[in-house]
């Protein structure tokens, strides 16, 4: 068994973090954040992820956390990185924290230092050059990018489709790997510039498949036909499969929208115009805002109208906020005059739409409300779907931004109900 330090206590790092101490490893998590150790060491888990708790209780003192960069390398055989690397002003992401662990390597250090953090291609080669010029060329640089679900984190850990291992000297590889041997899955060893790029090039392609999809569904709309169906009929193609097929608001996170940006960014900086991830960015801003003209095509002018926000996180399983559609909705219909209410089972998001009414139940949140969108396929958005909803609404229109609900069975209610890429018959208001 290893000893391993992970810089970043964040949702992939403590993942990580805890898988690994799971797998039997000698774990301690390293973060700059005082009042995140503290929670941790308390026992209290700083973020929603489904499982994690309990793998961190079950794993108990194989999995500790510092703030203290030395504790965390004492005797370590690996050090991952899995800090934020969040999107700068230009699109390209920023690496600070990355290149603060690098920084902070002690002298002498001869640590296999691990790159879980989603960095652009080219990066691994500077961070070589750098550890090289510190006087660390006995540090092994490898690549090893993260391909975790949020919401599904540790199952996605454990199981992963694939593990990613690039690194300068095939030996260096060869030492992360059996980390994951006990793992059923197949490991790709490559360099590292292709491991980065497998990374951005995954999550730009998933990114691509939601934009388009959403582009068929916005014709679906005029021409009469339903996406559900297209998507089914379309993802039974052994070629294509099922995945990011669904039609709806688009993809959201901390992950999706930076990386699309960074490799767009990154081939715009290497000489290379990637048009393909312009229109993906592009319909993908738009989608969003194909909310509002639907709820304006039933309410008119939204001005003064109570319009039910339902589901904040990026998608349901998660507390995260971050590039979430529901920022982006809420601040339209906030800019528009509407007055805004807004529910989420974990996802609190208080300090970022101050201007929002906050409900604890959908039923609550749709109590009067002139319309609702949901916007995160939360179960617990079912409760729309009842005659307590229906009667509770002062208007009954449901815009289903992610088709969760039944259309019949919404229209049966009695409710005005629009999905997204589906048919929409002849409205009959009350
Ligand atoms: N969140 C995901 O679903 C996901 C999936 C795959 C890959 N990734 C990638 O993994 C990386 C981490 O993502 P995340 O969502 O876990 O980020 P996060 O923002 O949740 O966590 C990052 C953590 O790093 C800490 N940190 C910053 N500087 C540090 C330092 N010098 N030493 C130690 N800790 C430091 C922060 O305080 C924070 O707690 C990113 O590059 C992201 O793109 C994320």
């Amino acid at each position: 068994m290893s000893r391993i330090a992970v810089f970043g206590a964040g949702y992939v790092g403590l993942v990580t973090g805890a898988c690994f101490a799971d797998l039997g490893h000698d774990v301690v998590v390293r973060d700059v954040l005082p009042e995140k150790v503290e929670a941790l060491r308390a026992g209290r888990v700083p973020i929603h992820e489904p499982g994690l708790s309990d793998v961190i209780e079950r794993v108990g003192e194989r999995l500790r956390f510092t703030l203290d960069v030395s504790e965390a390398l004492e005797g370590a055989d690996f050090a991952f990185v899995a800090v934020g690397t969040p999107p700068t002003h230009s699109g390209d992401p920023d690496l600070s924290a990355v290149w603060t662990v690098v920084d902070e390597l002690p002298d002498g250090m001869d640590t296999t230092l691990v790159m879980k953090s989603t960095v652009p291609p080219g990066t691994g080669e500077k961070v070589r050059r750098a550890l090289d010029l510190r006087g660390l060329a006995d540090v092994a640089y490898v690549s090893n990018p993260e391909f975790l679900a949020e919401g599904t984190a540790i199952h996605d850990f454990m199981h992963p489709d694939r593990v990613v291992v690039g690194a300068f000297e095939p030996e260096h590889a060869e030492r992360v790997a059996p980390l994951y041997e006990t793992l059923e899955t197949t490991i790709v060893r490559t360099d590292v510039a292709s491991a980065e790029m497998i990374k951005l090039a995954s999550n730009a392609f998933l990114s691509t498949r939601v934009s388009f999809i959403n582009e068929i569904a916005s014709v679906c709309e005029l021409v009469g036909a339903d996406v559900v169906d297209v998507a089914a009929g379309i993802g039974l193609d052994h070629r294509l499969g099922p995945h990011f097929l669904k039609a709806g608001l688009g993809f959201g996170g901390s992950c999706f929208p930076k990386d699309v940006s960074a490799l767009k960014q990154l081939a715009g900086n290497s000489g290379y115009h990637f048009q393909l991830l312009s229109a993906v960015i592009e319909v993908n801003e738009l989608q969003r805002r194909r909310v509002i003209q639907k709820l304006q095509k039933h309410l008119g002018d939204l001005h003064d109208k109570e319009i039910a926000v339902l589901g904040l996180a990026f998608k349901p399983g998660t507390d995260d906020l971050r590039e979430a559609p529901s920022l982006v909705i809420a601040a339209r219909l906030l800019a528009e005059g509407a007055d805004v209410r807004a529910w989420d089972p974990v996802a609190d998001a208080r300090s970022l739409l101050p201007e929002v009414t906050f409900s604890s139940t959908v039923l609550d949140a749709v109590r009067d409300a002139d319309a609702a969108v949901v916007v995160t396929e939360w179960p617990e958005v079912a409760a729309l779907a009842t005659q307590e909803a229906y009667a509770a609404m002062r208007r009954p229109i449901v815009v289903d931004g992610r088709n969760v609900l039944d259309p019949e069975a919404m229209r049966t209610l009695g409710f005005v109900y629009e999905g997204v890429g589906r048919p929409v018959p002849v409205e009959v208001e009350r």
